[in-house]
């Protein structure tokens, strides 16, 4: 059992530390209050009932639903800020045989941690967004595929679906309507690759998990070569908000085509690092206060969306709002919402070589640009870092990692490049130094 009060005490690493500004997934959140009682009392569950007409109103079509998601301008959480309505719009509805909803709860991105913390501490909200997106495009049958190595995240989803299913939220005419929806666990294995939506539909087939060439899309061959819609799992619990209160609402609590609340997942060098649940527009000022400051020196740089965005040095930062749109008019992407914050102790060249481990290790093999260029990209910042590297090495690195980018079957290739030509667009002179000299720049910059 997990020990709550140390994390109530500082806050650290749970999102019910009462830190998030206009929260709607994390509010009212104590760290106890999972279980379907206490969601209930919470309000959970009654935008299943109004859709349904359980609640004795006059119900919502499916078209309805998908109106309001639409209008609530609710982008997808899990990386790429696809909008959701028109993603629930491409399901064929009228499909005669079996078509499914998947939730991905991989959750793999480096420095992110709040699908975990929704699972774990509101599993029952997960389950209601996904049941009103199964009604709203006419799905029987679903699957959250939980990331492998959080096995007691999912022992509670499973218990919590339980609780579902005995209350009438799921299973055959949820809450007497004709709508049926059975919705299943499923353990995933633990590889950065099964997050990719066409790999991690291969792993919950039981296969190797690699991704598909696309097209065809999973709106029209997905699971089992079915029309599927996959959705990351705190997409999915921002749709019971959107049917309580309307997509105008949604729309209005965030921005212009950035609608609602995001969860940030604040690390690095930060006093208080943790899960942020904040309006999109928010500024960056605003949520590095929220999570303590900067710890250990001055701000240098933020990787605002997870490992694979392109950094940003700190003045940039400073300037900007939290949103997709701002986010990436300054070069880089909101992604999974994974704050890395970089104090000036730390060195880009140490810190592109972690990265650039991390997806040659991460590679699946199967295209050769990916395959043989990330393996290429991390040799040649490990001989930067260790003295060994050459003036013409920077050239070499910025276009090995352009003869991946879009060249691949996923986006691993381009997470693998984006962070490096970052590096060397905002950071060049460390690196330009560690070849000249030998040395890292950076302690010089602090004992000056
Ligand atoms: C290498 C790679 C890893 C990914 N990992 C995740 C993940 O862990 N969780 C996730 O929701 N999406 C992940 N994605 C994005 C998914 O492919 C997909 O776009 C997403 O689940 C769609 O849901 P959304 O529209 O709600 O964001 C990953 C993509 C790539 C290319
Ligand atoms: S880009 Fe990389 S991870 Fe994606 S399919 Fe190709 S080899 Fe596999």
């Amino acid at each position: 059992m997990v020990d709550l009060s140390k994390f109530q005490a500082t806050g650290t690493e749970t999102c019910f530390h009462g830190r998030h500004v206009n929260p709607q997934i994390y509010a009212g959140l104590n760290g106890a209050n999972w279980r379907l009682q206490d969601y209930v009392a919470r309000g959970g569950y009654a935008a299943l009932k109004k859709i349904l007409a359980a609640d004795g109103g006059a119900g919502m079509t499916p078209d309805q639903v998908i109106a309001d998601v639409k209008l609530s301008a609710l982008r997808g959480r899990g990386g790429a800020g696809f909008p959701t309505g028109l993603k629930w719009s491409f399901m064929p509805r009228a499909y005669p045989g079996p078509k499914y909803l998947v939730c991905n709860s991989d959750e793999g991105e480096p420095g992110t941690c709040k699908d975990r913390d929704i699972l774990f501490y509101n599993p029952h909200i997960v389950i209601e967004g996904m049941a009103i997106a199964a009604y709203a495009m006419g799905i029987r049958t679903g699957y959250n595929y939980i990331h492998g190595e959080i096995f007691e995240v999912y022992q509670r989803f499973e218990e919590a679906l339980e609780e579902a299913r005995a209350a009438g939220f799921l299973g055959d005419n949820i809450q007497g309507s004709t709508f049926s929806f059975q919705l299943h666990a499923h353990h995933g294995f633990g590889a950065y690759i099964c997050g990719e939506e066409t790999a991690l539909l291969e792993s919950l087939e039981g296969k190797k998990g690699q991704p598909r060439f696309k097209p065809p899309f999973p709106a029209s061959f997905g699971l089992y070569g079915k029309p599927t819609t996959i959705n990351n799992t705190e997409t999915f619990a921002a749709v019971p908000w959107i049917i309580n209160h309307g997509g105008q609402a949604y729309l209005e609590c965030g921005k212009p085509n950035n609608g609602g609340t995001k969860i940030f997942s604040v690390v690095g060098d930060v006093n208080a690092p943790g899960n942020f649940e904040i309006p999109l527009g928010t500024p960056f000022s605003k949520l590095l206060e929220l999570a303590g400051g900067v710890k250990g020196g001055a701000l240098k740089a933020v990787i605002p969306g997870g490992s694979s965005a392109p950094v940003l040095p700190a003045k940039t930062m400073m300037d900007l709002t939290m949103d997709y749109d701002a986010i990436a008019k300054a070069g880089s992407m909101l992604g999974s919402g994974a704050v890395i914050v970089m104090n000036d102790t730390r060195c880009m060249v140490k810190s592109l070589l972690r990265l650039s481990y991390f997806y040659q290790h991460e590679s699946c093999g199967q295209c050769t640009p990916c395959r043989e260029g990330t393996g290429w990209l991390w040799r040649l910042v490990d001989r930067i870092e260790h003295g060994k590297g050459k003036k013409e090495d920077l050239d070499l690195l910025d276009s090995v990692a352009d003869n991946i980018k879009g060249r691949t079957i996923c986006a691993l290739g381009d997470a693998a490049a984006m962070p490096v030509q970052g590096m060397l667009k905002h950071f060049r002179d460390e690196f330009a130094h560690h070849v000249e000299h030998k040395t890292c720049l950076v302690p010089q910059v602090v004992q000056s």
